[in-house]
């Protein structure tokens, strides 16, 4: 089973060449496949992390996730507990590329928890401790919490011995050791540091960069350069982190390994020394090279930090209507060209037009100016946040099951974020509830009191996706039609006068 998937899957080189028919089929065997692999009754499946590999660079991490998972269960019921590990370490990593939820972090917590008293497998603690201080790190934001565990993890690497670590995770000792020195870099850097901080970041990078010696790879040397040159980059000493950058940059090109947060953190110097045009320009360039939908963490890791240097632009030169800054600084094209290549069902057309029904609303309805730009910018961007979900789980034809909806249900609070790191801060807070409703049937918090921007940019949304084909709706709406089903269903969903207020659009809209 698994040699014949995993030749099927040599088909495709990117999500690009899975289109139409092939989609279809490729949606097929990939869920033949997942269910096969959770059978009981099964035999061992050949290869399932190179399977994993190959779907994780397709686009369809959390399909890797899921595979890795399954074959854990299969070995802990065959009391097979070191494979089990093994196993779920994969899981864990293959999440950690793509979208961890809320659940996989509660099972990277109870994994960590378990493995602290098991006696039998130390080698895989630092691993799993990795794994969730990744989560903390990257997906939630929490570099305090993230800190505390990639320096739980650097020690508890220091009780392993090194040959078990190979024998048994299949990596090299050293090499994962320096990548979690690297994380662990990575998140000193962006916290707001004390002199004591700055004196620990030396000494983990001292420790990155001996510990890999002889043995040690190109591109992880590149990785620790790259973190002296931002550390130099935020430490002020701009000139030191442009030679660093070069040096790496020279190395780097030689051999194509270049990496998007080169062109980040030469943004940052950019910007540091007044050239704003060239900073956004590398900064625009760092995005497209992190614009692979396969790779949800680049993507996610480049936008993160690109963004807060779009802010750092608005900031210094005192811009009124970000929005329009944004525009033509090109960051909203790029924005908009990633979400088209991704959610393959709606992408920026669907923006577009979201922008002009909830515009039209807030006319109809003659709210005031400041109403307007508000709802103007959050309508716009209101699905942002897909642009952090792997591609394959947003376009999946097949039943969702429970991960993929928790998955979906994060876009909203992921696009707030986003538009925190704009600035846009009363944006963010319509974008986190556009799929919020007043009678709490909304998700993802089910909460009732919703702003009248937000109910605005929610119902053009809705209206949107029925009159356009899409996942949900194959076959499209007519406006009156959808009109009518809101009216007749919405059943306290939408407040009367937004409802009197899409009206009102949509005959407008038929003159
Ligand atoms: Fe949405
Ligand atoms: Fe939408």
């Amino acid at each position: 089973m698994g040699d014949t998937f995993l030749k099927y899957l040599k088909n495709f080189d990117s999500p690009t060449d899975i289109v139409d028919e092939k989609f279809r089929s490729f949606t097929e065997r990939l869920t033949a496949y997942l269910d096969f692999v959770k059978r009981e009754d099964r035999d061992e499946v050949s290869k399932p992390i190179e399977v994993g590999r190959r779907l994780r660079d397709l686009g369809a991490p959390m399909e890797s996730y899921k595979i890795m998972k399954a074959d854990a269960n299969y070995y802990k019921n065959r009391g097979n507990i070191e494979k089990f590990w093994h196993q779920m370490y994969y899981a864990g990593a293959f999440a950690n590329l793509g979208y961890p939820t809320r659940s996989i972090e509660v099972e990277a917590i109870i994994s960590c928890k378990e493995l602290r008293r098991e006696k039998n497998f130390p080698v895989f603690l630092p691993l799993f401790l990795n794994n969730y201080a990744g989560i903390l790190h990257i997906y939630r934001e929490d570099y305090g919490a993230a800190n505390e565990v990639y320096r739980e993890a650097i020690l508890a690497i220091e009780d392993v011995n090194p040959r078990d670590f190979e024998s048994k995770v299949g990596r090299e000792y050293l090499w994962a050791h320096k990548l979690i020195c690297n994380n662990y870099i990575d998140s000193l850097l962006v916290t707001e540091r004390t002199e004591k901080d700055d004196e620990e970041l030396e000494r983990i990078m001292d420790i990155a960069e001996k510990r890999l010696g002889e043995t040690e790879s190109e591109y992880a040397r590149a990785l620790t350069l790259l973190n002296r040159a931002e550390m130099r980059a935020r430490n002020g000493r701009i000139e030191a982190a442009d030679k660093v950058l070069t040096e790496v940059f020279q190395k780097a090109s030689e051999r194509g390994l270049v990496e998007p947060s080169y062109y980040r953190i030469k943004a940052l110097i950019l910007a540091d020394k007044g050239d704003d045009e060239g900073s956004v320009g590398f900064m625009i360039r760092a995005l497209e090279e992190a614009g692979h939908y396969g790779n949800t963490l680049a993507e996610t890791l480049t936008m993160r930090d690109s963004l807060s240097v779009y802010n750092v632009l608005v900031n210094k030169e005192g811009v009124r209507d970000r929005y329009r800054f944004f525009k033509e600084k090109g960051l909203f094209d790029y924005l908009m060209k990633m979400l088209r290549i991704k959610d393959w069902y709606l992408g920026s057309e669907h923006s577009e037009n979201v922008r002009k029904t909830a515009l039209g609303i807030a006319k109809a309805l003659s709210l005031k100016n400041v109403q307007m730009r508000l709802i103007r910018t959050s309508a716009f961007l209101h699905d942002i946040g897909k642009c952090a979900i792997p591609w394959y789980s947003l376009n999946k034809i097949s039943p969702l099951d429970d991960l993929d909806w928790e998955i979906l249900w994060a876009h909203p609070t992921e696009g707030g974020r986003i538009l925190r790191k704009l600035g846009l801060y009363e944006e963010a807070g319509i974008v986190e509830n556009h799929h919020e409703r007043r009678d709490g049937s909304g998700y993802p918090r089910g909460i009732k009191n919703i702003s009248l921007e937000t109910e605005i940019v929610a119902v053009s949304d809705a209206y949107n996706a029925a009159i356009t084909p899409n996942r949900k709706y194959r076959v499209p709406k007519l406006p009156e039609e959808v009109l009518y089903e809101i009216k007749k269903g919405a059943k306290g969903a939408f407040s009367p006068k937004i409802i009197e207020g899409l009206e009102k659009y949509i005959q407008g809209e038929s003159y």
